[in-house]
């Protein structure tokens, strides 16, 4: 704190940061405890196999402790999945050579799949099939958690086009532990549209998993120590890729597909070539892309997707190229950074994996530029082009939060009710702070339109403290530009479960947040999204059709210590 100019500050902001320097030094174990278990969760009987269901494809998904290799010297502990099929195709199942990461399961669109999902865990857990667009029943919501020797049984269609979709727990504040100790997995749908591409496969698609991870002096993962670490997400200072360190691919002089996800629990990543070769994307979290995008460098938050085109042909037996995350500021409060003693900050520049040319090879396909077609919806085409859904995001000491409340069982707002079948509009926006935000349009790509979150009663009053909030250490008057309004706010990568989205707009007052320029280049906006990034004092506008299936469907902060905080909500499709 030495370094700090307190006469900068008013009072008011000054109470506000002791406010969090203290939680972050005390730690508060008996706060941390205190928030769990508000939610009335109920505990379910595990779903059975439906005996009319045909499967194509049948596997069980155990999930249990177990050790690996990942550092020299000793194993580590983690939890893990693996799988056996009971019926369909060899290639469904592969798993991933010494990783501590579940198998890759591959499914092609139109696939029946069933899956028993077996708890060898000490405590509840469910799986969900984040980016799948299957029946609420079967997206593990926190609700359909079992127990340890439970099995709950799966069953839906694939309907999804071709794409990279994740498997991960969902149980209720305790996704982020059980990711963080190795539970989660790539799923791979192909469909017919991909495979007349002829992409690079086999040998010449990688799946490229990066995940961070914090290891004590015996080689054993550290979690949350302390609130801070909570508050501003959990960062590792390893790099893990496909569950290995200092991962290096060999790869020959020709294209290879890179399917990209980020496994970690909070860090973002701006992916570029250590040489400044341009990066090719052919597809986001919901799969292709109409045609490929070359980029500088692409951001990836944590449960993002990137399919990337990468091209070795020409280079030299030898060569070396590295993918790095590039520099970059602002999605860490300015106070986060400087309590941050993390050796491996956010927005430094850091080696993620090698890609070593170990072979010259002729012959190398080319990269096509047409990929697919999308059926894109206009503004005009929602059910409320005038009146967005609001997902107002709140950040303070005790109190990550949604529309201005925690996640709660069945605790659905009259705008959170959703007609089946419809598509809608949404927007995204940083809820503190609120006129400031709404000033802001800059780069606004659509006319702005009166939203429903500028009427406070349509959240039924936004409430910065909320429930979670301590005396004296809210924050909701202070603006979002410049000083400290500014430090209070992070990067927030929010995902909706469900269908697909594509992004309308995004809006920011670039002038006063000037490390907006150290990203923006990096978001690849004209595809399909599940997750979406969301910078301190931007607004982001999507359309996401709610279509097929009726239930609970949760949208949340990706950042799985502001999920398990309680900033995730529910649509209730009806
Ligand atoms: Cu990847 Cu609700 O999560
Ligand atoms: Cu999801
Ligand atoms: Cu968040």
């Amino acid at each position: 704190m030495s370094n700090y100019n307190y006469n900068k500050f008013t009072r008011r902001q000054f109470l506000n940061m002791s406010g969090l320097s203290l939680l972050a030094l005390s730690g508060m174990p008996n706060l941390l405890n205190a928030m769990e278990g508000m939610s009335n969760m109920p505990k379910l009987m595990p779903r059975k196999a439906n005996t009319n269901f045909k499967p194509d494809v049948e596997f069980e998904l155990y999930c249990k402790p177990s050790t690996v290799a990942i550092l020299q010297g000793s194993t580590t502990q983690v939890f893990q999945y693996s799988a056996r099929l009971i019926q369909g195709p060899q290639q469904t199942l592969t798993e991933i050579p010494g990783s501590y990461l579940g198998p890759i399961i591959r499914l092609i669109k139109g696939q029946k799949v069933r899956i028993h999902l077996q708890n060898g865990l000490p405590e509840a857990t469910v799986a969900h099939w984040h980016g799948l667009h299957v029946p609420a029943e079967m997206d593990g919501h926190p609700m359909f958690a079992i127990n340890n020797g439970e099995v709950l049984v799966y069953e839906f269609e694939v309907a999804n086009r071709a794409c990279m979709a994740i498997y991960h727990p969902h149980p209720h504040e305790n996704t982020a532990r059980q990711v963080y100790h190795g539970l989660a997995g790539a799923i791979l749908v192909n469909d017919e549209e991909e495979a007349n591409l002829e992409l690079p496969s086999g040998n010449y698609e990688i799946p490229i998993v990066i995940q961070d991870r914090l290891f004590d002096s015996n080689n054993q993962l550290v979690y949350v120590r302390h609130m801070h670490d909570r508050m501003t997400g959990f960062y590792g200072d390893r790099i893990l890729v496909n569950g290995r360190a200092d991962y290096q691919i060999d790869v020959e002089s020709r294209a290879y597909r890179l399917r990209v996800l980020n496994g970690s629990n909070a860090r973002i990543y701006k992916l570029g070539w250590d040489d400044g070769t341009p990066i090719n994307v052919l597809g986001v979290d919901g799969g292709l892309l109409e045609r490929p995008e070359t980029k500088p460098y692409v951001m990836l938050a944590p449960g993002e997707r990137l399919d990337i085109w990468a091209d070795f042909s020409g280079r030299p037996e030898g060569t070396k190229l590295v993918m790095r995350s590039l520099a970059f500021s602002g999605v860490l409060p300015s106070m986060g950074m400087m309590m941050n003693h993390n050796s491996l900050p956010v927005g430094s520049d850091y080696p993620i994996f090698t890609a070593k040319v170990s072979k010259k090879v002729s012959d190398s396909p080319k990269m096509p530029t047409q990929l697919s077609k999308i059926n894109w919806h206009t503004t005009a085409d929602t059910a409320n082009p005038n009146n967005p859904i609001p997902i107002g995001i709140s950040e303070g000491p005790m109190s990550m939060l949604l529309n201005g409340r925690p996640y709660a069982y069945q605790d659905v707002q009259p705008f959170e009710r959703i007609p089946v079948n419809t598509t809608q509009l949404l927007e995204i926006f940083h809820a503190h702070g609120s006129n400031h935000g709404n000033q802001a349009s800059a780069n606004q790509n659509t006319t702005q339109e009166p939203s429903q979150h500028e009427s406070s009663n349509a959240m039924g009053g936004m409430k910065h403290g909320g429930m979670m909030g301590m005396g004296g250490m809210q924050h909701g008057g202070m603006g979002m530009g410049g000083g400290m309004g500014m430090m209070m706010s992070m990067a927030h990568p929010i995902h909706l479960h469900g269908q697909s989205f594509q992004i309308a707009s995004r809006s920011i007052d670039s002038d006063e947040n000037p490390s907006y320029a150290t990203v923006r280049d990096g978001f690849i906006d004209n595809g399909l999204k599940d997750t979406v990034l969301v910078m301190p004092g931007e607004k982001v506008r999507i359309i996401k059709p709610f279509d097929d299936f009726k239930g609970a469907f949760m949208y949340h902060c990706h950042n799985l210590e502001h999920e398990d905080m309680g900033m995730m909500r529910e649509f209730q499709v009806i």
